[in-house]
């Protein structure tokens, strides 16, 4: 008579004990998400809304890298909420419609961000900054402080601008950062091909261009003022970079260390 019932009990007391750990079990996750629902707000509206330019986690893409640096736009998170509601003019970081909660959500985390320990960019700056004006031949092409050839962007500042896989893209497959359209970051660098109705043939970059006129340059450096009404064809290349894709010419260490150059640059 007595075995079933300590049995019983022993029973009773387990079923109690395993009640007690999930409790245990149970509490301290509802505890967590209880005590961060502003932070992991904004940083799923950062998701949402900046991670496509600026990666997840803010490690810098087509925007640059927000963590564990000094931002030039931002001395304070009030300045982070105003730059995300009214975006950055002559950029491609337009304001972004959220509310005022929203933006400042999305500001305390972004600011969060900048006390993240920076990554070590990889690489040698001095040797990329020495492919750039050598072998690279960027130089011809850009211009860094004052200095070179301005056919494409101004690089002066560009590792404020840029992320490293940004950076890295543009230098293996150069348009995929190039205008899609019209309108977009680049619609200014747009490439054009030329064939005048008296057989001559040119490409290079568009310089302006109204109903009547086409200025270009080509990659000699070469300046034409071309009448539209003497064409037989114009083509807009969309997508398509005067840029040569350096991934055969430099090796992957010669790559990285031109993306750690330019990443200095700020
Ligand atoms: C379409 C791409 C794009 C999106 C989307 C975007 N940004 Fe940007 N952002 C940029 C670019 C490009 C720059 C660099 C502008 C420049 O200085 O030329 C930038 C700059 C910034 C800066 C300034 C960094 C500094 O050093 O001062 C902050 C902060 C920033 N972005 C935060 C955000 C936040 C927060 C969001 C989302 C609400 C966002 N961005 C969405 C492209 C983007
Ligand atoms: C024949 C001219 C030419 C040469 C040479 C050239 N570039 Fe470019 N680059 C451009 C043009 C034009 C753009 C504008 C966007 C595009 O067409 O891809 C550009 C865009 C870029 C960008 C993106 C800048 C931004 O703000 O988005 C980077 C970075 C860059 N080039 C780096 C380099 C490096 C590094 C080299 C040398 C290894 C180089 N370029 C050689 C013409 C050139």
């Amino acid at each position: 008579m007595k075995t079933p019932s300590t049995g019983k009990s022993s029973i009773r007391s387990m079923k109690y004990s395993l009640y007690l750990i999930s409790l245990l079990i149970w509490i301290p996750t509802e505890v967590i998400s209880a005590q961060q629902p502003i932070s992991t707000q904004g940083e799923k509206l950062f998701i949402g809304y900046c991670s496509r330019c600026h990666g997840i986690g803010g490690t810098g893409g087509e925007g640059p890298s927000l963590q564990g640096r000094q931002f030039t736009r931002a001395t304070e998170e009030s300045d982070l909420a105003r730059l995300v509601l009214t975006g950055i003019s002559g950029t491609a970081m337009s304001r972004t419609w959220v509310t005022r909660d929203e933006a400042n959500q999305i500001a305390s985390y972004v600011w969060s961000l900048a006390r993240v320990d920076d990554q070590p960019v990889e690489g040698d700056p001095l040797s990329g900054s020495e492919i750039f004006s050598g072998i690279g031949g960027c130089a011809s092409c850009h211009i860094i402080n004052g200095k070179g050839v301005g056919i494409g962007p101004d690089l002066s500042n560009v590792g404020a601008r840029r992320g490293i896989p940004f950076l890295r893209e543009s230098v293996v497959a150069p348009g995929t950062s190039i205008p899609k359209g019209e309108r977009g970051s680049h619609s200014n660098f747009l490439a054009v091909r030329v064939e005048m109705n008296d057989g001559r043939k040119m490409r290079g970059m568009r310089i302006n261009e109204d109903a009547f006129i086409l200025n270009l340059r080509d990659t000699e450096g070469r300046y034409y003022m071309l009448q539209k009404g003497h064409m037989n064809k114009l083509t807009r290349e969309f997508g398509e970079s005067i840029m040569p894709g350096y991934g055969s010419t430099l090796n992957s260490e010669q790559i990285t260390n031109l993306v750690a150059y330019m990443t200095s640059l700020r």
